[in-house]
């Protein structure tokens, strides 16, 4: 897989040689103004980095404003694909990401000569990827979709053409069941989402009878068929501060209950259990490498920063803008119109 982010020269501010005493927040403050920085953070982040970014939210809102930013870098809290998707969308400008380790087991699931493998075994089909891949990935695939638009997308293929669909496939399925297309799966998986228990949550509803439950399409079908709304996280968000019930049970990365609790603070959120019964299977490994700490060591070394070839780079930007092309409009978009 070729390497696209790197930790930069030595001799920066590390971990180890920062003052303990210094005011993180402030510092990231003066750095972002000083640099001209933008801090863009996924829901899934910890509530300090989601607290003090410029931006917060899904997948497809946070590519479209990484391609829309007229800042010269972009902190991207989040993980290395969503970082990389930013440096397809403007390579102008450099990206940062807080830890060079923060993968995803979609995009590890989905090596590049394997998918290459399986779009070669499927030569007729229409190849759309969950933008959880990497940029080589990407490259390889025909549409780039998201939680949030992939539907809206498949159902602007033609009926009769023939879908690859890849990595996940717990979201694959619930696709191809909403749109009533038959769709060829990539085996991947979530680790976070597949740890939900169906025994465990009916077990949770129970107790809370009158709980709504919002859960993720990358949750298996076990965790879907319990829930009265499956959606991108943006969608859940909506849902949970929207709908007319007091107590929910939100079955996606438990960070995301911050934002429901800035936005509905008189309701009640709870986290989806895993077989456990507990809730603490719903955080993310990967999301969670990312620190305040880190964020103002990315702002002050500017690095670990992405790089990629301008070959693969202009090959992953083709289906990556075909994404934004065909999506719906945004919802601040369709609040100017
Ligand atoms: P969305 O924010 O697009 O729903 O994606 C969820 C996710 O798993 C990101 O890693
Ligand atoms: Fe990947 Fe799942 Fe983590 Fe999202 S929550 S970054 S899909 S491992």
């Amino acid at each position: 897989m070729t390497d696209t982010v790197f930790e930069g020269a030595l001799g920066g501010l590390t971990p180890e040689n920062l003052d303990p005493l210094i005011d993180l927040e402030a510092e990231i403050d003066r750095l972002r103004t000083q640099k001209n920085a933008v801090i863009l953070a996924h829901f899934y982040q910890h509530p300090d980095i989601q607290d003090i970014a410029d931006f917060v939210g899904d997948s497809l809102d946070l590519s479209r404003k990484a391609a829309e930013t007229d800042a010269d870098i972009i902190a991207f809290c989040g993980v290395k694909f969503m970082a990389e998707g930013a440096k397809i969308l403007s390579p102008n400008k450099t990206v940062v990401l807080p830890d060079a380790d923060a993968g995803c087991s979609l995009e590890s699931s989905c090596r590049p000569d394997e998918f290459k493998a399986f779009r070669d075994a499927h030569p007729d089909h229409t190849a759309i990827t969950y933008i959880n891949c990497s940029a080589e990935v990407k490259a390889l695939s025909d549409i780039i979709v998201t939680s949030s638009n992939a539907e809206a997308i498949i159902r602007q293929v033609p009926e009769n053409q023939p879908i690859l669909f890849a990595p996940d496939k717990h979201l694959g399925a619930f696709l191809a069941r909403q749109s009533e297309r038959e769709m060829t799966l990539w085996p991947g998986t979530c680790i976070v989402h597949e740890q939900f228990n169906e025994r465990e949550l009916i077990k949770l509803s129970m107790r809370h009878p009158n709980a709504k439950i919002a859960a993720h399409p990358e949750c298996p079908d076990s965790i879907l068929r319990q829930a009265d709304h499956v959606g991108s996280t943006s969608s859940i968000l909506k849902y949970v501060t929207t709908e007319n019930a007091q107590e929910y049970i939100v079955a996606t990365e438990q960070h995301i209950i911050h934002q429901m609790q800035l936005a509905a603070p008189d309701r009640t959120f709870l986290a989806a259990p895993g077989a456990d019964g507990s809730c603490d299977c719903a955080s993310c490994p990967f999301m969670a490498l990312n620190s305040l700490e880190k964020l103002y060591l990315a702002l002050a070394n500017e690095a670990p920063y992405v790089e990629i070839p301008e070959e693969l780079r202009v090959a992953a930007l083709a289906p990556l803008q075909r994404m934004l092309d065909m999506s719906p409009a945004s919802p601040q978009a369709r609040n100017a119109a």
